[in-house]
């Protein structure tokens, strides 16, 4: 079986790649320092798979602990790349230490790919690259902004590196960035899902933390934008659609068939209100949600969504779970969670 290392794999995204890929026939390796995560994780993965997932405890920015990594680990075909710091304010509070880990450890990842000569890397990138869009939907041409968050500059950066890596002398490091949407859902099980430390900051996590008595109600960011009901419009992907595309790229990669370089948008293509959301949450679960609109949230872009044709078009990848489906999981995860 050809080892895909999965660096933040035991994270949202992640851990859901790590099924994806384990069902598809690789040996994915997780490399996680779980300062985002939680050890349960790994209960929820073996629960599924019916098997142990290798784990390293490893910080990626620790490059003498991330070398033993590979030293251990032998023949390794690809790396995917999640492993980053993802929460917009906090990056405004602690600019440098989302230079330092979300940068800094892809400089030393790809010191080590070549080192030990693994030329695959799947890049966990964002459709925040695209700041506030001109027009919609963005496809993969549609110029950059200024990122309004240290965050957003961050992925910038990382795509700008490896962009500038596929131009060096010599390089063999073939990379495919993959810029997601909003990723929500959880496994069909409801064994694993987000779980973010603390309060969370995204939409799906807090309404269903708030149906479940967690949190008193939830904050509508803003119902005065220039969208059908007010509210920010984002394109939502269920989270098992966004791991396969992983392996639909670590795929390709294997092939043969990828470029130095290639960007992806991940998104269903269709764009939902905030207060859409809302309702068919409320519609999935048949109970009312207290919610309450408030002043917009600093740094949101109004709306945004994906041009999903060259993902169709090139890796053969569409989504399958809508939104109602994707919610349900939610729903679930969140009541397998209470019912701890
Ligand atoms: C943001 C980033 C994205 C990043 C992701 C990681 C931007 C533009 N987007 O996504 O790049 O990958 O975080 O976490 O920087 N909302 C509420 N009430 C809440 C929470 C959210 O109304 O309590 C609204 C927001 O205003 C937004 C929508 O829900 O319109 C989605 O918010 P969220 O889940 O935080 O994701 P993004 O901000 O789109």
């Amino acid at each position: 079986m050809k080892k895909i290392l999965v660096t933040g794999g035991a994270g949202y995204i992640g851990s859901h790649t790590v099924v994806a890929l384990q069902e598809a026939g690789f040996q994915p390796v997780i490399v996680d320092d779980f300062s985002n995560s939680r050890e349960s994780v790994l209960e929820g993965l073996r629960a599924i798979l019916g098997t142990e997932v290798p784990v390293h405890r490893v910080d990626c920015n620790d490059k003498a602990a991330f070398r033993g990594v590979f030293e251990a680990e032998g023949e390794v075909a690809g790396v995917i790349h999640f492993a980053a710091f993802k929460a917009v304010g906090e990056s405004v509070q602690k600019p440098l230490a989302y230079f330092q880990n979300n940068v800094g450890s892809l400089l030393v990842l790809l010191e080590l790919m070549q080192e030990f000569g693994v030329n695959n890397l799947v890049f966990s990138s964002s459709c925040t690259v695209y700041g506030v869009p001109d027009a919609l939907p963005v496809t993969e041409e549609t110029p950059t902004k200024p990122a309004s968050s240290p965050y957003g500059r961050t992925k910038q950066m990382c795509e700008d590196i490896l962009r500038d890596l596929s131009q060096a002398p010599g390089n063999e490091v073939k990379s495919i960035l993959l810029r997601y949407f909003n990723p929500i859902g959880a496994h069909p099980s409801g064994k694993i899902g987000e779980l973010p430390l603390g309060v969370p900051n995204n939409l799906v996590p807090f309404v269903t933390q708030t149906a479940a008595g967690w949190r008193e109600e939830l904050t509508v960011y803003g119902t005065d934008y220039d969208t059908p009901d007010g509210s920010c419009v984002r394109d939502y992907i269920y989270v098992g659609d966004l791991a396969r595309a992983h392996v639909v790229a670590v795929q390709r990669q294997l092939d043969g068939k990828a470029a130095d370089v290639e960007t992806f948008n991940v998104g269903t293509g269709q764009g939902n209100t905030v207060l859409e959301v809302v309702k068919t949450f409320e519609k999935v679960t048949g109970q009312p949600l207290r919610y309450r609109t408030g002043p917009r949230r600093a740094g949101d872009v109004p709306a945004i969504y994906a041009d999903a044709t060259r993902a169709a078009e090139v890796l053969g990848f569409r989504t399958e779970v809508g939104l109602e489906e994707a919610l349900a999981t939610a729903w679930r995860w969140q009541q397998n969670l209470t019912n701890e």
